[in-house]
């Protein structure tokens, strides 16, 4: 027997971020968080049980390279999850797993979002699984990989939390065309450490500023679901870069602690607020990396797109509007 079906997600940028996991098992944080789809950043993964096979197999293609067997622990989270999916299903098979990456490896974009919610669709629909995006968006969050279950929804999504594993899912807030501002990533760090967050997901209680963090965190929700409705840039960009620095102090406030800006990040953020000075409304975000996310305007996305590709630090830039959720297409 042989079962495919391929799924197409893309990755998201927190506005409010994931930070500290509550319960590592589940995947249940201790905050609730808001993110925008990404249009330039998907994965599309191909899954085939396969009663042939006798162990799972997994290869990961970066964009302009091959396609390459995966091994070790991202191999060992795939198959996970496939078990996830075999027990709801009442299956056995083995399956054969083929996950596209549209943008590169050293982008230091956070790429198992996208990766997680595209093979938890895939998987679902091959097992023959009907579910609701709610429970396909719980099971997206049991991989491990919790920010995965914000590239489920639609556009403008809100990851809910109230500390069970039933009420821990996200929903859209607002379609993608609701609001027409664009995330430039801006590369400034292409190593391919990618220290998972895993580590500091459960090391963020030994920060004395986590407490503070999260009494800090229910009006940021607010301020942003109101920014969106409202679309208003500002008010999104001054809670973006309050929550960005936020999750920063507590990581290098941890112990052990972790520094993630580089000079690069910080001749990014110096040159927002020198732009800003100017008047162009432009705000940073970082996640668990050196590279920074800059929100502005659709029609200022030329313009500050070319302001930073001229900084020296910035290598290259990644220009994303606001996408879709995870979707089904024809088997590759
Ligand atoms: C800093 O555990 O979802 O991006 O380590 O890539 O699997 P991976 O991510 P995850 O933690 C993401 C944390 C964050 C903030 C956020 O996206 O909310």
């Amino acid at each position: 027997m042989k079962q495919a079906a391929t799924a197409v997600a893309p990755s998201n940028i927190a506005f409010v971020k994931y930070w500290g996991v509550r319960d590592a098992a589940l995947t249940l944080p201790y905050n609730e968080s808001i993110s925008m789809n990404l249009d330039a950043c998907s994965t599309t993964t191909t899954v085939t049980f396969d009663s042939s096979l006798n162990t799972d197999e997994v290869a990961i293609q970066w964009y302009g390279q091959p396609a390459r067997p995966t091994a070790g622990r991202p191999y060992e989270r795939v198959v996970a999850q496939l078990d996830r999916v075999r027990v709801r299903a009442g299956i056995q098979a083995r399956a054969s797993v083929v996950s596209a990456n549209n943008f590169p490896a050293d982008a230091g974009i956070a790429s198992s979002a996208a990766g997680f919610a595209a093979l938890t669709l895939a998987a679902a629909s091959a097992a023959g699984l009907q579910l609701a995006e709610r429970e396909l968006s719980i099971l997206t969050r049991q991989s491990g990989s919790g920010s995965a279950c914000r590239s489920i929804p639609d556009g403008f999504v809100h990851w809910l939390n109230d500390g069970t594993d039933a009420g821990s899912y996200a929903v859209s807030v607002a379609p993608a065309g609701q609001w027409p501002i664009v995330d430039i990533v801006a590369v400034v760090d292409t190593s391919i450490k990618r220290v998972t967050s895993a580590d500091n997901h459960v090391r963020v209680t030994s920060s004395p500023y986590f407490g503070v963090r999260l009494q800090e965190v229910p009006d940021r929700i607010k301020q942003t679901l109101r920014a969106i409705r409202d679309r208003d840039l500002s008010t999104l960009g001054a809670v973006c870069e309050a929550d960005a620095v936020s999750l920063h102090v507590v990581a290098m406030t941890a112990v052990p602690p972790t520094f993630y800006w580089n000079s690069g990040t910080m001749a990014v953020v110096h040159a927002l607020h020198r732009w800003r000075d100017e008047g162009l409304m432009a705000y940073f975000t970082m996640d668990a990396g050196a590279n920074v996310h800059v929100i502005c305007a659709d029609a200022d996305k030329a313009d500050v797109d070319q302001r930073l590709r001229e900084l020296p630090e910035v290598q290259w830039t990644i220009v994303n509007g606001p996408a879709r959720g995870a979707y089904l297409v024809d088997p590759l």
